[in-house]
């Protein structure tokens, strides 16, 4: 989704064809683990698939004292692991000419002035037109180092002056609550406007988070019933089965409201409520996005104590293979009140959505991986068929996008069973993305980084989307720290989640979905 054509609403936001102009990329925190696992594999198929200009480099930055020919190593070391093409000789002959190290300090002055002597070197010897795309792959410690880095060695280039561009790349997390976000936008905004800031949150790089939007908006039939009217609740539920895996001493502090809900969980919430934009752009798409949040009615400290269930994991059984639980965790306190899990009741004060519940819920170690968005819709008013029903009700009809895994849409109906007497049942029509659509799609962080270096924030978080929701965030975490120390665990590894979760959607004649 980039930039291709200007109307009077903005640049229109369709994928360009042809590749971004030439750049130099620089990674801070080159030799860590997202480097590792996600940019390098990315910038690799970019390159393999014509994205990234041959005259791009890519110039890594971080601690550790490699060369170029070391970086060069890592790199196809991290490739060849987690690419999700496999190695080809010739095109990672053509990539790995593109990347450069430079080793150094982020607080050290004469370090970052190593990095522009390298820069200018680069774009001297390589055509690069002084454009340059900044990554913080490193943790929200070493940020004000390097912006302030970036700042004194001159490297942003304001917005909209002069023929070449400064952006910068800022992965999550954004604070830790709403004044250290409000704390690390001054800082960033101190060097770069927010134009030329790109916040990644990588659920926005899903194709089937970007598929949300298509299907609302490409469609005619269903926004006329996405509304007050017609649906009875919305669910979004993020599941998964994996643990905290290395990240205990990240969690402690985190835990599943700062790491999940804040983020991808309000992105989501957003994207399945906002209303239609009036441009498919950075700028239309991110102010409706923003009005969902403002609109979330405010959790007073009851709301939240009856509207929010707080879970963590003790032991239990996942995939057939027996896990510890959260407290036994490497890094993790033995009597830590770190919660791993999160259900909640939200409501948006909104024409469109007026007392519709929305349900929330993530969690990790559940019994399954499962992200789906399920839009429930109210029964059919008058019931014709109440005797052959044996008893049971008939079901609402629900509309499930399906983001992962078993990535597609369905929607469940009744048809009749053929024959007599007149016997209901429920069926579902199905789409599901053939799994070599999705294994030939670009990752998230492909879609990302080439939307970065054209010039679409799109599918970026903008500075007031994320400090809006993380007044939400602050509101729930305040009005639990009046609470007692909750009684954790209280859900075993491998299950639902807490039953308090149940009782709340149940409380209100409803039931989550199946996991
Ligand atoms: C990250 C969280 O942002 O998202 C992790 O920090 C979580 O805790 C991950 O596991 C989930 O991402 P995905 O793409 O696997 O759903």
């Amino acid at each position: 989704m980039s930039a291709q054509a200007t109307t009077a609403a903005g640049p229109d936001m369709f994928r360009a064809e042809q590749a971004p102009e030439p750049c130099a990329i620089v990674i801070f925190g080159a030799s860590g683990d997202l480097t590792r696992r996600m940019l390098l594999p990315a910038l690799y198929n970019l390159s393999v698939d014509a994205q990234l200009p041959p005259q791009c480099a890519v110039v890594g930055f971080a601690r550790t004292e490699w060369s170029d020919e070391e970086f060069r190593e890592h790199a196809r070391a991290a490739v060849s692991e987690f690419s999700r093409r496999p190695i080809d000789s010739s095109a990672w002959d053509r990539f790995c000419q593109s990347l450069f190290y430079v080793p150094g300090d982020y607080d050290n002055m004469p370090s970052h002035a190593r990095l522009t002597e390298r820069l200018e070197r680069l774009e001297h010897e390589r055509g690069i037109p002084g454009n340059h795309l900044y990554h913080l792959a490193v943790p929200p410690s070493a940020f004000a180092s390097i912006i302030h880095g970036l700042g004194e060695g001159g490297h942003a280039v304001p917005h909209g002056e002069g023929a070449n561009w400064s952006r910068v790349i800022v992965e999550k997390p954004f604070g830790h609550d709403l004044e250290s976000s409000r704390e690390l936008n001054k800082l960033i905004h101190t060097v770069f406007p927010e134009d030329d800031v790109y916040r990644i949150d990588h659920y926005l790089g899903k194709e089937t988070v970007q598929n949300i939007l298509v299907f609302r908006f490409a469609n005619g039939i269903f926004e006329p019933i996405w509304n007050r009217r017609y649906v009875d609740h919305i669910q979004v539920t993020v599941a998964e089965s994996i643990g905290i895996e290395e990240r205990g001493g990240y969690y402690e502090e985190a835990g599943a409201l700062r790491d999940m809900l804040q983020n991808h969980l309000m992105q989501l919430l957003s994207l399945v409520a906002m209303e239609a934009p009036i441009a498919f752009n950075g700028r239309w798409v991110r102010d409706e996005k923003v009005k969902v949040l403002q609109a979330v009615r405010p959790l007073s400290t009851e709301d939240v104590w009856i509207s929010t269930v707080r879970g963590q994991y003790g032991p239990g059984v996942v995939g057939g293979r027996p896990v510890p639980g959260y407290r036994q965790e490497r890094d993790v306190r033995p009597t830590s009140a770190t919660e791993t899990y999160v259900a909640l009741k939200m409501y948006i004060d909104a024409w469109r959505w007026a007392d519709v519940p929305f349900y929330l819920r993530t969690g990790k170690r559940l019994k399954k991986r499962s992200t789906e968005i399920a839009i429930q819709f109210k029964r059919a008013p008058h019931l014709l068929f109440r005797e052959f029903l044996e008893g049971a009700p008939l079901a609402p009809n629900v509309l499930t996008m399906r983001i992962q895994p078993d990535e597609g849409i369905s929607l469940m109906f009744h048809t009749k069973v053929p024959g007599s007497p007149l016997k209901i049942r429920p069926m579902t029509m199905d789409f599901t993305y053939g799994a070599t659509d999705l294994a030939a799609a670009p990752t998230a962080y492909e879609t990302l980084l080439l939307d970065a270096m054209q010039g679409d924030a799109t599918l970026f978080a903008r500075s007031d989307e994320v400090e809006t929701a993380w007044g939400i965030v602050d509101s729930i975490l305040s009005a639990w720290a009046e609470l007692p120390p909750p009684a954790f665990p209280n859900y075993a590894a491998g299950t639902a989640g807490p039953e308090a979760a149940n009782k709340l959607i149940e409380a209100d004649g409803r039931r989550w979905r199946e996991l």
